[in-house]
């Protein structure tokens, strides 16, 4: 399963590139708004970090604003992939972006049919939002299930990413169930990274080494004491 990042924060997004763990980047008005900063800037300074796709959101309502906007956006960048909301415009102008050979991302997809539309339409990723169902007293991995199930079905090649993941285990049941793609906030994959036992585990370590006078070879010596791989907060 590909892991996305759903943030435009910079400095969280070099630290996971930098760990070799992320597939691409999903943002959405909010998360942009959060930077503050401007906003074709933002989006170079995400593509130069980001090899992979880099979601960027319309935010028009009608299908002709959507798909000027989606030119515009595809013109950052050849990874530059545009989230169209699940909305009857929204599906015309992925069905458009679709022939001008755009990749396009369906968001805010609350049902199996919604995502079925979203695949008709020519979308490249339909986003699921599982949190969001959760919060509202649904099961939200309910619908990955199902749309899963529904495209391989039909042999349909639009890629199910799951979003709004709120915790670790909902990555966990996205993998077990085959989902192409999870996206979620740094938060989570910083838990994703740690366990109390391998802090345990590696101190443990560290003490018997120093316990018993032992020196790395000469030349590889550092008179530092090793820094954790991921900084607490
Ligand atoms: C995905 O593309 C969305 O940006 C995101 O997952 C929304 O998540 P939220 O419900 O935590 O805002």
């Amino acid at each position: 399963m590909k892991i996305f990042l759903d943030t435009a924060n910079i400095p969280s997004i070099k630290t996971f590139v930098d760990m070799g763990v992320l597939d691409g980047i999903t943002t959405n008005p909010t998360l942009i708004a959060k930077e503050n900063r401007e906003f074709t800037e933002l989006v170079h300074d995400i593509l130069k970090l980001v090899p992979g796709p880099v979601n960027l959101e319309v935010v028009s309502q009608d299908s002709e604003g959507m798909i000027r906007e989606g030119h515009d956006l595809a013109g950052l960048g050849p990874n530059v992939v545009v989230k169209c909301p699940m909305t009857g415009e929204g599906l015309k102008a992925v069905r458009k972006l679709h022939k001008d050979g755009i990749k396009t991302n369906v968001t805010l997809i609350f049902s199996p049919n919604q995502a079925l539309l979203a695949a008709k339409a020519g979308a490249d990723y339909a986003s699921p939002f599982i949190g969001r169902l959760d919060d509202a007293g649904h099961e939200g991995m309910k619908i990955i299930e199902e749309t899963l199930r529904i495209y391989q079905n039909y042999g349909l090649g639009t890629q199910v990413l799951v979003a709004s993941i709120r915790h670790p285990i909902h990555v966990v049941e996205a993998a077990k169930l085959g989902a192409h793609v999870a996206t979620m906030p740094p938060e989570v994959l910083d838990k994703m990274v740690k366990h109390p036992l391998t802090d345990i585990g590696l101190k443990r370590f560290l003490d018997d080494w120093e316990k018993a006078g032992l020196r790395l070879p000469e030349g590889r010596a550092s008179p530092m004491k090793p820094k954790p791989l991921i900084q607490r907060a």
